[in-house]
């Protein structure tokens, strides 16, 4: 099994906890969608892509196994890969089936857990493959400069492959900054290529986040039984009602957790009063359209040189070069 290489190892749990406070805090209470993905949450996220409402991975493959021989062609031989919050690493392997000579794999997660699962599935695919699994946060700049600079990635022609709608996640401004990061993982002569999903209609899109099973509604609640476990909360995920919400104006999901009374919940000598209908908004998911994708690029120096999608146009794979 490939060694696990940890970036900036201290302050994890403290950073959790400084997070969760801060958010709570908050007018609007919120809690970064990063930390869903411990063991619990990263297995609901896998019976989520398997879904019927949730389109979104489904999609994704099926463009993936449509087009990635085309995608390969269009990428020189001995690339290293890069790709930040890789999941279980299914998505990469329709590519690597038809690259040439890659020099290295470098899986970038926040979840062990799911770290875990992409070595468990890669290394027995590929075993001449060299895999080089990293555990951070490929929002941290700091975190980015480091891998960059330690691996002397910007000297090298890397692909960055960002798939499952995860840009998504984060705000037009984050977005653009984690793509700043990726130029400079890329290297000079490099490729990104990030998967998004675009805009549609807008019953499909709240079906997606709040499915008939209630398994989204289980990943949303476990993030409280995550800070109950590792951060000795005391919130109660009974009295919390999962809502998924579309936001027109800055076309957006947004998951939300709705407190179902009025109740006060403790976490580390600190009270944090809910009225009843107040919500923590844990996830937003942006809808893009190409031009607004393109356009949003273009604020990181990346160049949207070509797009692959499905019929349905729900879903877009799109390959960028620096400017
Ligand atoms: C929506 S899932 C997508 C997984 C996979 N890329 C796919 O397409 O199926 C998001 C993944 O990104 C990881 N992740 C989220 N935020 C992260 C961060 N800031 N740094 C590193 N990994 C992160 C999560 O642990 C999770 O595995």
């Amino acid at each position: 099994m490939s060694q696990i290489t940890q970036l900036m190892t201290n302050k994890v749990d403290t950073q959790f906890l400084n997070d969760v406070i801060a958010g709570l805090s908050q007018r609007q209470k919120n809690l970064p969608c990063k930390y869903f993905y411990d063991d619990v949450g990263a297995a609901l996220f896998e019976q989520i892509t398997e879904l019927d409402e949730y389109y979104v991975t489904r999609t994704e493959l099926s463009i993936l196994s449509q087009y990635s021989q085309a995608i390969a062609q269009l990428l020189p031989d001995n690339l290293s890969i890069i790709e930040p919050g890789c999941g279980s690493g299914k998505k990469i392997a329709y590519l690597l089936a038809h690259l040439v000579n890659v020099k290295s794999f470098v899986p970038f997660e926040i979840s062990s857990e799911m770290l875990n699962y992409s070595l468990a599935h890669l290394s027995p695919l590929f075993p001449e493959l060299a895999i080089a699994p990293l555990l951070g946060d490929f929002t941290h700049s700091q975190m980015v400069k480091q891998l960059s600079r330690e691996a002397q990635l910007e000297t090298q022609t890397n692909l960055v492959y960002f798939p499952g709608s995860t840009l998504g996640n984060f705000s037009p401004v984050k977005a653009i900054e984690i793509m700043k990061n990726f130029h400079r993982l890329c290297g000079i002569n490099g490729y990104v290529l990030i998967g998004i999903d675009l805009v549609k209609d807008r019953q499909v899109l709240l079906d997606a986040y709040d499915d008939k099973k209630k398994v989204t509604a289980a990943f949303n609640k476990n993030l409280l039984l995550r800070i109950n476990n590792e951060l000795g909360a005391d919130f109660n995920p009974e009295q919390f009602t999962h809502q998924s919400r579309f936001n027109e104006k800055l076309s957006r999901i947004e998951m939300h957790l709705s407190s179902d009374c009025e109740q006060t919940v403790r976490l580390n000598g600190q009270l944090f009063h809910f009225a009843e209908g107040e919500s923590i908004h844990t996830e937003n998911s942006h809808k893009y359209t190409l031009a607004a994708f393109s356009q949003l690029s273009a604020q990181a120096n990346l160049r949207l040189e070509h797009t692959w999608q499905d019929q349905r146009g729900y879903f877009a794979l799109c390959l960028l070069r620096p400017l």
